[in-house]
Formats: C-alpha cells, sequence, structure tokens
C-alpha cells in the first residue's frame, strides 16, 4: 500500500515559494513563519518527507566522489539502514545528487531513481550509508516507488515537501491524499517567479479536486489551510 502523503507548503498569497523575495508584514517575519512550518511539520507525526532533486541539492551541496570499480551493487534496492525509522526521501531521476553522510538531523537518506542510473552512482550510494529504489519502467514510476517505500521501509505517512516540480507531478499522478499549505501575509508579485505548484504547459485542470477541510488564523498573520484531494473522476 502506498503511504498516505499529505504536500505541506509555506507560500505567499501569491502560491510564492521563497521568503526572501516576500514583501514584509508588520504581522510576523520570515523566521516566525518558518519556526511556524516546521512546527506543523513535526506535529504531522509522518515518518519521513520527500523533496525534488533541486531542493534536495541545496541542502546536500556534496559533489560527485565515486568509489573505484568494479561494482557490484543491487540495480533495484538497497536498504542501508534497517533501523531507520525516519526518513529524508528525493526524487532524483538521472543520479546527480550527491551526499556527505546518511541522514539529515536523523532523518535516513532514501533516493528514488530512474532505471538508466550507473552502477558507478549507486556504488557510491552505498559508501555513503544511503538507500535507493530503482524504478522500473523509463519513466519514473512514482506510485510503485512509493508502494515499496510502505513495503520495504515501513512507511505510512510522508510528507511531499516541494519544490513545484516534484509537487506537480505527484499531484499529476494522483498521489496526494491532502494539501497543507501555510500562507504568509506577503506578495512575491516577480514576474515568472516561482510558485508552490507547477505542472506542464496544461497545469492540473482535469487531474485533481481539492476540497477544504479546515481554515485556521495562526501567529504572525498566518493562515494555515488544509484540503482534501483526490484525482478527478
Ligand atoms: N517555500 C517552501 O516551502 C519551499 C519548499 C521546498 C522547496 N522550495 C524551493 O523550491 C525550489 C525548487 O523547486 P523546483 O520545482 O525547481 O525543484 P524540485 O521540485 O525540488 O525538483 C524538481 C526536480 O526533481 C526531479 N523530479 C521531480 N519530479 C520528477 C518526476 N516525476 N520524475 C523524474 N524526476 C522528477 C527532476 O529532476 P531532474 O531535473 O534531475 O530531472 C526535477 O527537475 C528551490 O529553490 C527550493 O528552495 C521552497
Amino acid at each position: 500500500m502506498k503511504p498516505h502523503i499529505i504536500c505541506h507548503m509555506m507560500t505567499s498569497l501569491d502560491g510564492g515559494l521563497h521568503p526572501s523575495r516576500w514583501t514584509a508584514s508588520p504581522d510576523g517575519n520570515r523566521a516566525g513563519w518558518s519556526a511556524t512550518y516546521e512546527d506543523i511539520h513535526k506535529r504531522f507525526g509522518a515518518d519521513g518527507w520527500l523533496v525534488g532533486r533541486v531542493t534536495m541539492a541545496e541542502m546536500s551541496k556534496a559533489g560527485p566522489h565515486a568509489p573505484e570499480g568494479p561494482f557490484d551493487v543491487n540495480r533495484s534496492l538497497h536498504v542501508a539502514d534497517p533501523d531507520a525509522r525516519s526518513f529524508a526521501i528525493a526524487v532524483d531521476q538521472h543520479g546527480k545528487l550527491h551526499f556527505n553522510g546518511s541522514d539529515f538531523d536523523g532523518d535516513h537518506v532514501i533516493v528514488l531513481l530512474g532505471k538508466d542510473v550507473s552502477d558507478q552512482h549507486l556504488a557510491e550510494l552505498v559508501a555513503d550509508g544511503v538507500s535507493y529504489i530503482v524504478s522500473d519502467g523509463q519513466e519514473m514510476d512514482l506510485y510503485s516507488l512509493l508502494e515499496t517505500l510502505g513495503r520495504e521501509f515501513n512507511i505510512r505517512r510522508l510528507l511531499l515537501e516541494g519544490g513545484a516540480g516534484v509537487n506537480g507531478s505527484f499531484f499529476a499522478a494522483g498521489l496526494v491524499d491532502e494539501l497543507s499549505l501555510l500562507v504568509a501575509p506577503a506578495v512575491d508579485a516577480r514576474k515568472g517567479s516561482d510558485r508552490f505548484i507547477e505542472y506542464g504547459q496544461d497545469g492540473l485542470a482535469g487531474k485533481c479536486e481539492l476540497s477544504l477541510l479546515s481554515c485556521d488564523s495562526l501567529s504572525d498573520g498566518l493562515l494555515h489551510l488544509k484540503y482534501a484531494v483526490k484525482a478527478s473522476a
């Protein structure tokens, strides 16, 4: 069974992703908004969080450091730490991500990879103590990758935390169960600025439906909106 997926994001009123580009507010500041975002993240009690390759690259900051061959790697699955209970997961189809260690603040790293990733890259992840799952088909089969996360890592509830690209592909595939949106009293308004969700030329119309579950007014002028998400019939 796939984990229950909650997309949890903080945005400006116009859906902007980068708080450093937003207008200021007398109601609160970026530090307070981020602290509330993290607090809600913890309160969800999820088994892990999942981000796209771009977002994970900003966090991992490591360069390539492939070990010497020959390589003897499992081409479908590697469970580096069978005792891990909380997880940091990245979608990285082409094997561009590198790591300095096997966790972020105790969350064990799992990488979801494309079929054509090299043995050399898999060997680097093994040497770093990082777990991975390789997709079966040419396209990333997100549903099957999520099922494997549930089966092999016992992940039942997962937070999807951006950026726009990975959020869009999970919504388009009908894999998101809830949206938790923390909206700050600010606008970005920059032409062409990143939004919290993006999917191709045609967007998500006809692909999913949202219905409001709750709307809470929090400290620092924040609104917390929760929606149920289902794939369009
Ligand atoms: N405000 C917030 O709460 C928040 C949260 C998270 C991120 N962010 C910001 O968002 C920005 C990144 O957003 P982004 O949209 O550029 O990147 P992203 O979603 O982090 O990563 C997109 C990349 O992930 C891979 N990917 C995603 N879905 C895939 C799929 N279905 N199949 C194969 N590969 C897939 C692709 O990598 P390849 O290009 O390698 O194919 C794609 O380019 C960052 O600047 C970050 O700081 C803000």
